[in-house]
C-alpha cells in the first residue's frame, strides 16, 4: 500500500503521542515525537547552564547537541538519545516541561530541530506529532490532524500520568503548566501552534480510544486513496 506522511499537531496533553504511536503500529510506520527533540535541547541547556536568551550562546551550544531516535529493543518504540545517552525518562520531568516552551521560542533552536525533522520525512511512512508539523515541517503532508480536547480533561490525563512518578504533584501545578505552555506555544513569533488550513480537527474530549482509532484509520484510508 502507498505510504504517506501523517502530521498530528495540537495543544499539550491532547493524546497526540498516544494516537501517533497507535497509527504507526497499525500501519507499520515510523513514529517521530518532535517534542522530544525540544525537550532534549532544553535538558542540555539546563544541564550545561546555557543562557537561551543569548543567540550567540544558543548557536554555540547547539554545535554540541546530537539527537538520535533509537528503537527500544523490547517495545520497538523510539527513545530520545542526547549525545549518546538515553534521556527518554529525564525529558519527561516537570522541570523540563516548565522550560521547554520558552526554549522552543528561540529561532536557532527551531531551525536546528526543523532541519532534522524535514530530513526524516524524505522517506514516507511517517507519523510525526508536535505543534508546527503540518504548517512548517511537512506543509505538503497527505494527512494533517489538529487535535484538541477540553482543558479539564487534558489536566486530568496529564495529572494521572505524572502522579505515577511523582506523588507530590498537584492538579493546580499541572493545570498552570498546561495553560502556560498552550499560551506560549500558540503566541510565539516563529511558527506558533495553529491549525493548518487543510488539517482535520479531532476533538477527543468525548471520544473513546477505539472510536478515535477507527475514525482516524478511515481518514488515513481516504488520504491514501486521494493521493
Ligand atoms: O509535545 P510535547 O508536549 O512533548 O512538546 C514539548 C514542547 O515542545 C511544547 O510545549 C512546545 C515544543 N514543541 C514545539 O515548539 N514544536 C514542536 N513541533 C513540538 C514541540
Amino acid at each position: 500500500m502507498k505510504k504517506i506522511i501523517i502530521t498530528i499537531d495540537g495543544y499539550s496533553s491532547c493524546g497526540k503521542s498516544t494516537l501517533a504511536k497507535q497509527l504507526a503500529k497499525q500501519l507499520d510506520y515510523t513514529y517521530i515525537d518532535s517534542g522530544a527533540m525540544y525537550r532534549a535541547i532544553t535538558l542540555y541547556f539546563i544541564q550545561n547552564r546555557v543562557d537561551w536568551v543569548s543567540h550567540e550562546a544558543v548557536k554555540s551550544a547547539l554545535l554540541d547537541v546530537h539527537l538520535d531516535f533509537v528503537p527500544n529493543s523490547l517495545t520497538g518504540e523510539c527513545e530520545m538519545f542526547l549525545n549518546g545517552e538515553n534521556v527518554e525518562h529525564l525529558i519527561r520531568e516537570m522541570l523540563i516541561a516548565e522550560k521547554v516552551s520558552e526554549v522552543s521560542t528561540v529561532k536557532e533552536v527551531r531551525d536546528f530541530a526543523v532541519a532534522q525533522q524535514k530530513k526524516m520525512g524524505t522517506r514516507k511512512g511517517i507519523v510525526m506529532d508536535g505543534r508546527d508539523i503540518g504548517t512548517v515541517v511537512f506543509p505538503h503532508a497527505e494527512l494533517k490532524i489538529f487535535m484538541t480536547a477540553d482543558i479539564a480533561i487534558r489536566v486530568e490525563r496529564r495529572f494521572k500520568e505524572l502522579y505515577v512518578k511523582n506523588k507530590n504533584i498537584t492538579i493546580e501545578e499541572v493545570k498552570q503548566n498546561l495553560e502556560l505552555r498552550d499560551y506560549i506555544d500558540a503566541n510565539r513569533e516563529i511558527s506558533p501552534l495553529r491549525k493548518a488550513d487543510d488539517a482535520i480537527i479531532l476533538d477527543n474530549s468525548q471520544l473513546g480510544m477505539e472510536d478515535q482509532q477507527s475514525l482516524v484509520m478511515q481518514w488515513v484510508e481516504d488520504a491514501i486513496m486521494a493521493h
